[in-house]
């Protein structure tokens, strides 16, 4: 049986369409009810469907074999798992973005708000910046408002909650987008089934471009 955690939501149904066209359906996931745990025995496939900041936790610790998570989480967290395929949805990027009239005074220690602290911290080392990170779980965007923060580093879709509330892109630090990734020992055990996974996926992909 092949353990596959997909995230929960709009993404990770988009994710099942990806299985389910590579040969791994199960048609009991379409079943509107509130169970998260769906197998199919006949094509050995059991999917779970989880929190997306959690999925590689689920897949590094084996609980997973496989699973769909997001380049942002994989570089916040960096998990010891096998990247194995970008699967070109789920696509933003991690930006820095301030108040439009910001303007950056390198005398002074930058204060960043961030869910994404190490990402954070990464790209001010490079370009040689001093900061204070305010880690916060959510909502941000409010923080250069309430001037708890100069500027914020996080996820930008669309940028509508950004122009919602008066802020504005600076830099972009990274694209993002949803990765398969893989349990290293599900890795060389079910090598078999994650290789065919593999292949139909970067088959759908490549049609996709053509
Ligand atoms: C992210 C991010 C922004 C929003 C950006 O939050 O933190 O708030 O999406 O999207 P936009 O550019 O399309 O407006 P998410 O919905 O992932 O959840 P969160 O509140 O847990 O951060």
């Amino acid at each position: 049986m092949l353990n596959v955690a997909l995230p929960k939501g709009r993404l990770g149904e988009k994710v099942y369409a990806m299985f389910e066209a590579a040969g791994f359906e199960c048609p009991s996931i379409k079943e509107q009810n509130r169970k998260l745990i769906f197998e199919n025995e006949e094509v050995g496939v059991r999917y779970f469907w989880v929190k997306p900041s959690d999925i590689a936790i689920y897949v590094e610790r084996g609980a997973a074999d496989i699973g769909v998570a997001g380049k942002d989480i994989l570089l916040e967290y960096s998990p010891d798992v096998y990247e194995l395929l970008d699967l070109d949805i789920g696509k933003c990027r991690m930006a820095v973005a301030a108040k439009s009239d910001f303007r950056d005074d390198p005398q002074r220690t930058l204060r960043v708000a961030t869910k994404f602290s190490n990402i954070a911290k990464s790209y001010y080392t490079s370009i040689d910046r001093d900061i204070d990170i305010i880690h916060l779980n959510g909502s941000i965007e409010i923080a250069p408002i309430l001037d708890l923060s100069d500027v914020i580093v996080d996820i930008v879709e669309t940028g509508k909650t950004l122009k919602e509330n008066d802020l504005e892109v600076f830099e972009t630090i990274v694209p993002i987008s949803a990765r398969l990734i893989a349990n290293k020992s599900s890795f060389k055990f079910k090598n078999e089934q994650i290789e065919k996974i593999v292949r139909e996926i970067s088959n759908q992909l490549e049609a996709k471009n053509d």
